[in-house]
């Protein structure tokens, strides 16, 4: 991504009636460090819960893809792939052949989980791809190889609505019939347990929001007073919905070199930066019938907080 476009998207953002930034931009080199220690977290479930699904009933999935091989397992934004790994662990070890396809925009981050998986696993047949989903999903179609997909970590939760419609009709408009596509989906529980996986007593998740300003000031010149900021986050129980935003505590103005302007803060004034969307298993059923796909399972944990769910084209 172009300083310009990230650059464009802040100028545009703040200068919207409802001031927003997209929780895309979190993930600087700074931003994933700290979303490692969020990871790392009491509070913040989801991790543990999907390490557990995919540790535990790795055995179960594999025999639900009922491929033939060979076939691939590709993942959308793999990460560290600790929790993927636990998938492929028992692949390797009963010699059945498949590759694993990581898809990332960033090499540097492709590079580091090759490594790691290598060093882990050395029998494993790894084929990266740098660039942009579709059209990595688009080339794969054409090697008539059977293909499982992988967008785990509950990622899909920080799409709007709109948004997770057109990403899942564009996964299946280039998916293969009888590929399986395997989604990670946070689960709505008691509302008190979201809302201190997302509100944490050590202001971790305040850091990773306060870090978007920072960042800002690192790459585009801008001059947030960071301290003159602090951070809000609420769950609606009734949506399913926790809306995190920045709070500018004083009046007061903040020019950006890069976009050469001033913007203006009131007191109290808001900054929208994420969404993590908590799901129902009968929302999760009707956004794969909406967009073309078949519900073949759901892989809960045993506390029921996260689901992985598979499906077929
Ligand atoms: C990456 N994503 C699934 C995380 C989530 O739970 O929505 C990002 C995050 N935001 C605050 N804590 C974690």
């Amino acid at each position: 991504m172009s300083d310009n476009t990230f650059a464009k998207d802040i100028h545009k953002g703040l200068s919207a009636p409802l001031k927003h930034i997209s929780s895309k931009y979190f993930y600087d080199d700074i931003g994933s460090g700290i979303f490692q220690e969020i990871m790392k977290m009491p509070e913040y479930y989801p991790t543990a819960c999907e390490f557990e699904i995919l540790s535990m009933q790795g055995s179960e999935i594999i025999q639900r893809l009922n491929f033939n091989a060979p076939f691939n397992i590709v993942e959308f934004g793999a990460g560290d792939g600790i929790k993927t790994r636990q998938l492929l662990k028992k692949l390797v070890e009963t010699n059945v052949d498949f590759s694993y396809v990581p898809i990332d925009i960033s090499k540097k981050a492709i590079e580091a989980l090759e490594a790691n998986m290598l060093e882990h696993l050395p029998d494993l047949k790894i084929r990266p791809m740098i660039g942009n989903y579709f059209s990595m999903i688009e080339e794969l179609s054409h090697s008539g190889v059977p293909s499982l997909f992988l967008f785990l970590g509950g990622n899909i939760g920080n799409y709007e609505v709109h948004e997770v419609n057109s990403l899942l009709a564009s996964f299946n408009q280039c998916m293969k019939t009888g590929d399986k596509l395997l989604t990670g989906f946070d689960l709505q529980k008691n509302p008190s347990t979201i809302r201190y996986a997302y509100d944490d007593p050590k202001g971790i998740t305040k850091a990773f929001n306060i870090n978007l300003l920072h960042r800002i000031n690192r790459e585009l010149g801008g001059n947030f007073k960071t301290s003159q900021f602090d951070f809000y986050s609420f769950y609606n129980p009734v949506n399913g919905e926790v809306r995190s935003y920045l709070v500018s505590l004083v009046k007061q103005k903040v020019h950006i070199q890069r976009t050469d302007k001033c913007y203006d803060f009131e007191q109290n004034e808001l900054i929208r930066t994420e969404l993590s969307k908590k799901y129902t298993l009968p929302e999760i059923e009707n956004s794969a019938s909406a967009n073309g796909f078949t519900v073949m399972e759901h892989f809960l944990d045993c506390k029921h907080y996260f689901t992985d769910s598979l499906w077929v084209k």
